[in-house]
């Protein structure tokens, strides 16, 4: 028992308080605060996907979570809403009680639906970190992007004739995430398409001779080519020429605490002019990029798989017996060292630098990944001594030089994102029959550094 005047003083304490504690976040704060009302007409009703935090000010894992939550926001600034509900404030108390919260910090992704003011609510229950967070948010993002071909662009212009159509030519086959929160923007206002430059056709028939481009048709004007940056605020400046956006739209994805970055990933890569850098999948990760001054709303760039062209190279990377697992794209030879490979094999590479990348910007470890082309001397005899098919056909392997272990990705006709990343998964996961490697297939060791690695990871 406490003296009776120390019973006056905490009574008088608590009466200074003001009777809505404060919420964590202030004002500036790039995290969206709600209350009932505004969950309705903000969250709700809106094209696009939210998170929305529920939390009281003096919970311990709400502060914790606070500076994560706030560089998730500040990430997918112009993609998706990131918001907060203060449930200790008492005008919201029996909203929280309606979204069935229990405890503190519960994060809802709210996803629309067909229905209008009826989403998906589900409960997040990610890791929280601010890439994790972004990631599971992106991967929900509407997308409204109609991905056009050369056999149907001409069907697709012509629908809602009154409307008018942005068409983003892009070397990508995955609809990024600036591109589908575009087409929220302008839902019903503006319909987007995405043509990939080997739609020849399309690609000849709009002029376009650079990618990524933007083109816009509207009615009997000649079609506009829009070429500043691929960022969400100068792209929507330019579309509102032709549409006004919705209300909802989000606007630019510049925070102030965004930096202009050194390196420009809306360029497309140089690196690899023969290879595709992304899979004809669906499926983009994400938007975040490492650091928190990054501005997600730049077309990530998928970085091609590096290329070990010689036998010394494949031998110190993965065929020494130090090495742990590696996964080789046996490349096919060309007909002159130019020219392209066959599409089997850029779909092969594709699939693999969009899994590595993936696995990259989730920050999950992964097994190396290399193509091996065929001037690669080594390549020959790993396809002779391990019985693989002639130099025509691409044949991807995992192989684990220190274990003594090899495995062949058996699905020769599909080389899409889904069917090799499961089998990767299962690589990942221990599982599945392993084929010994040759006696003598592997190096001797020399004083090399020992890596750690664990046989399988968790997914
Ligand atoms: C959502 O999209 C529709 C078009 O389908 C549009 O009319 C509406 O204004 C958009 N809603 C908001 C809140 O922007």
């Amino acid at each position: 028992m406490l003296p009776q005047s120390s019973l006056l003083l905490v009574a008088s304490l608590l009466a200074a308080l003001p009777a809505n504690a404060d919420g964590i976040y202030t004002k500036k704060s790039p995290v969206l605060q709600l209350n009932q009302k505004t969950y309705g007409s903000l969250i709700a009703n809106s094209n696009y996907t939210s998170i929305v935090e529920f939390y009281a000010p003096w919970c311990g894992h709400c502060k914790n979570l606070k500076p994560a939550y706030e560089k998730a926001a500040q990430n997918l600034n112009g993609l998706a809403k990131v918001a907060a509900v203060n449930c200790d404030d008492d005008e919201n108390k029996p909203f929280c009680g309606q979204m069935g919260v229990q405890g503190f910090p519960t994060l809802k992704i709210v996803t629309p639906s067909k229905k209008p003011g009826k989403p998906r609510v589900e409960d997040y229950q990610g890791a929280r970190s601010a890439k994790a967070i972004v990631d599971a948010v992106v991967d929900r993002i509407p997308n409204h992007v109609k991905r056009a071909t050369d056999k149907d662009l001409d069907k697709w212009l012509g629908q809602n004739e009154e409307r008018p159509k942005a068409i983003l030519f892009t070397e990508k086959g995955t609809t990024t995430p600036l591109i589908r929160a575009l087409a929220i923007d302008f839902l019903g206002a503006i319909d987007v398409a995405q043509v990939r430059n080997k739609e020849s056709a399309s690609v000849e028939k709009f002029g376009v001779s650079k990618f990524p481009s933007l083109v816009v048709v509207s009615g009997d004007e000649e079609p506009k080519v829009y070429e500043g940056e691929l960022k969400k605020q100068p792209i929507t400046d330019f579309l509102k020429q032709f549409a006004s956006p919705n209300p909802d739209a989000t606007g630019e994805a510049a925070s102030p605490a965004a930096k202009p970055k050194k390196s420009k990933p809306s360029k497309p890569a140089k690196a690899a002019p023969k290879v595709p850098v992304v899979p004809d999948d669906e499926g983009e990760s994400a938007a975040a990029e490492e650091t928190p001054e990054a501005k997600p709303v730049q077309v990530p760039i998928v970085p091609p798989v590096p290329t070990l062209a010689t036998p010394e190279s494949l031998e110190s990377a993965c065929l020494n017996s130090k090495s742990t697992t590696c996964v080789l794209a046996l490349l096919p030879a060309t007909s002159e060292p130019d020219s392209a490979l066959p599409s089997a094999a850029t779909d092969a590479l594709s699939s693999l630098a969009e899994i590595a990348h993936k696995h990259a910007q989730r920050g999950t470890h992964l097994f190396p990944i290399y193509g091996i082309p065929e001037i690669n001397s080594a390549s020959q005899n790993l396809r002779t001594s391990l019985g693989l098919e002639a130099s025509d056909a691409v044949v991807i392997i995992a192989v684990n030089a220190r274990r003594g272990w090899y495995r062949r990705y058996s699905q020769a006709e599909d080389f899409g994102l889904a069917a090799i990343e499961g089998w990767i998964d299962a690589i990942r996961l221990g599982e599945g029959a392993k084929e010994k490697l040759p006696e003598g297939f592997v190096a001797e060791p020399e004083a090399e550094k020992p890596k750690e690695e664990p046989e399988h990871d968790e997914l």
